[in-house]
């Protein structure tokens, strides 16, 4: 399958898993965030590594939509007056700008309890009860205090300070608030497809490397993109005085070691001789020049 023909997938069942019901103000908040137009790539990734593992997508696309659920929660919540004060996301008002704040904490709330029961109850037949019991600590373990929470909560106490080892701290917070999602994409789409432990391995290494350089493009993006290119408002980072890889590095070292990340990331495809045209346009699209 192409980049387009996964992100219709997802984004027809995505649609289709939210229904609007009473109380209908909670349900119409989740759906908004859910289905304004972001990139779809962590459900891609979740989907193309079961495919390129032998897997079958079809038992993957439940488990992908709940990644993209768990990622909106995030986006959410980061936007939030308390967190990082965001007036927009994908190119539209935040959540809390169009539902309330009240609503918008619900709704975060919200997502991040219905993504593991749609999980559950979309579960195929090929998900034995052990598999499903595995593809749900994933979900917990990124999702939670060992995971994204951890890194938005050193993210949001850098704020305009110097840790004592700021280069430890921002790989921390890097690693944890966005490349823990990147790793739980790649191995609940390995789980599906029963991967090997090595492969298994090889892949965490592959999310880790791909998700640090997303955030340091991101970081980079910050300064040097505008809003219609990110859908969100540009140099608050800055503003804000977070500690980011472009605030500690500056941009040029930030760029060489976004690329280096992703030189390993095709090396680790070529070394396990894993072929994919749609991680190949992942990377490439990372890239910065
Ligand atoms: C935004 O992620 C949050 C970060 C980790 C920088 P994306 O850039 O993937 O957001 P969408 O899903 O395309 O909106
Ligand atoms: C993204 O960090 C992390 C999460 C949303 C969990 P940012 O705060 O840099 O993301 P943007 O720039 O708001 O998308
Ligand atoms: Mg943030
Ligand atoms: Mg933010
Ligand atoms: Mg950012």
């Amino acid at each position: 399958m192409q980049m387009s023909d996964y992100i219709e997938t997802i984004n027809k069942k995505l649609d289709e898993y939210i229904q609007i019901q009473y109380p209908e103000d909670i349900f119409k908040a989740m759906k908004y965030t859910v289905l304004l137009p972001g990139k779809r790539l962590r459900p891609v990734m979740c989907l193309e590594t079961c495919r390129m593992l032998g897997g079958n997508i079809e038992d993957a696309i439940p488990t992908a939509c709940a990644i993209e659920m768990l990622h909106a929660q995030t986006l959410i919540h980061d936007d939030l007056p308390c967190m990082d004060n965001d007036d927009y996301r994908r190119g539209k008002p935040t959540n809390h700008k169009v539902f309330g704040e009240a609503n918008a904490v619900l709704a975060g709330d919200a997502l991040l309890t219905f993504a593991p029961q749609i999980i559950v109850k979309n579960a195929s037949n090929n998900i034995t009860p052990e598999k499903l019991i595995r593809i749900l600590c994933e979900y917990f373990h990124a999702a939670g205090a060992y995971g994204v929470i951890a890194g938005q909560v050193v993210d949001i106490e850098s704020e305009n300070k110097t840790p004592e080892n700021p280069e430890k701290t921002l790989e921390y917070i890097h690693t944890h608030k966005t490349a823990d999602l990147f790793k739980l994409s790649l191995r609940t789409g390995a789980i599906i497809a029963d991967a090997t432990d090595e492969q298994l391995e090889e892949l965490t290494q592959f999310g880790q490397n791909l998700g640090v350089a997303f955030q340091i493009a991101d970081d980079i993006l910050d300064e040097t993109s505008t809003f219609e290119q990110m859908g969100k408002t540009i140099g608050k980072d800055k503003i804000s005085g977070k500690l980011t890889y472009v605030s500690l590095y500056g941009i040029e070292k930030s760029k060489e070691e976004l690329n280096n990340l992703l030189d390993k990331c095709e090396c680790i495809l070529a070394k396990h001789n894993l072929k994919s045209e749609v991680f190949d346009k992942i990377i490439n699209k990372i890239r910065l020049k």
